[in-house]
C-alpha cells in the first residue's frame, strides 16, 4: 500500500496511503497519479487544465521515491518544461503515476496559464475574486 506525504508551502505535511486498483477514479489526472490520490483523500492540489498535461499548476517536486513513480512521457516533459522553479526532481502531479512511497513538495509558486494566460501566481490561486474584481474582468 503506498504512502505518500504531500509537504505544503507552509512547511506542514500529510501523509496519506490507498490501495492499488481501489481508489475511485475521479477523472483528474491519470489514474493513482498525485492528483488522483489528492483529490480522493482532500488534499489541495491545483489542477486548473483538470488534469490532461494543459498547464502546470499541479507541479510537485519530488523529495524521495522517484524510482516509485511511472517514468515520464514526452508531453509531460514539454509542459514541464514552461514550470516556474522547474528542478530535476520535479512532475507534473496529474501524469506521474504513483507505484510505492513518495514524498512530494508543492512549490511555492505556481504559473497558471489556463487562469491567468501564463502569469505567476502565489500562494492560492483558487480564491475568487471580490466582486470588484470580478466586476473589473467583465
Ligand atoms: S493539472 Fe494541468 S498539467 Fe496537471
Amino acid at each position: 500500500m503506498p504512502k505518500v506525504t504531500f509537504i505544503f508551502r507552509d512547511g506542514s505535511q500529510r501523509s496519506v496511503e490507498f490501495e492499488h486498483g481501489k481508489l475511485p477514479y475521479l477523472e483528474h489526472g491519470l489514474p493513482e497519479s498525485f492528483l488522483d490520490v489528492a483529490m480522493n483523500t482532500g488534499i489541495h492540489l491545483e489542477h486548473a487544465c483538470g488534469g490532461s498535461c494543459a498547464c502546470t499548476t499541479c507541479h510537485v517536486i519530488v523529495r524521495e521515491g522517484m524510482q516509485n513513480l511511472s517514468d515520464m512521457e514526452d508531453n509531460e516533459a514539454d509542459r514541464l518544461d514552461t514550470a516556474w522553479d522547474l528542478t530535476t526532481s520535479s512532475r507534473l502531479g496529474c501524469q506521474a503515476v504513483i507505484k510505492g512511497d513518495v514524498v512530494v513538495e508543492l512549490p511555492l509558486y505556481t504559473r497558471n496559464y489556463v487562469q491567468e494566460g501564463g502569469a505567476i501566481q502565489l500562494g492560492k490561486p483558487e480564491t475568487p475574486p471580490t466582486k470588484d474584481e470580478s466586476e473589473i474582468r467583465s
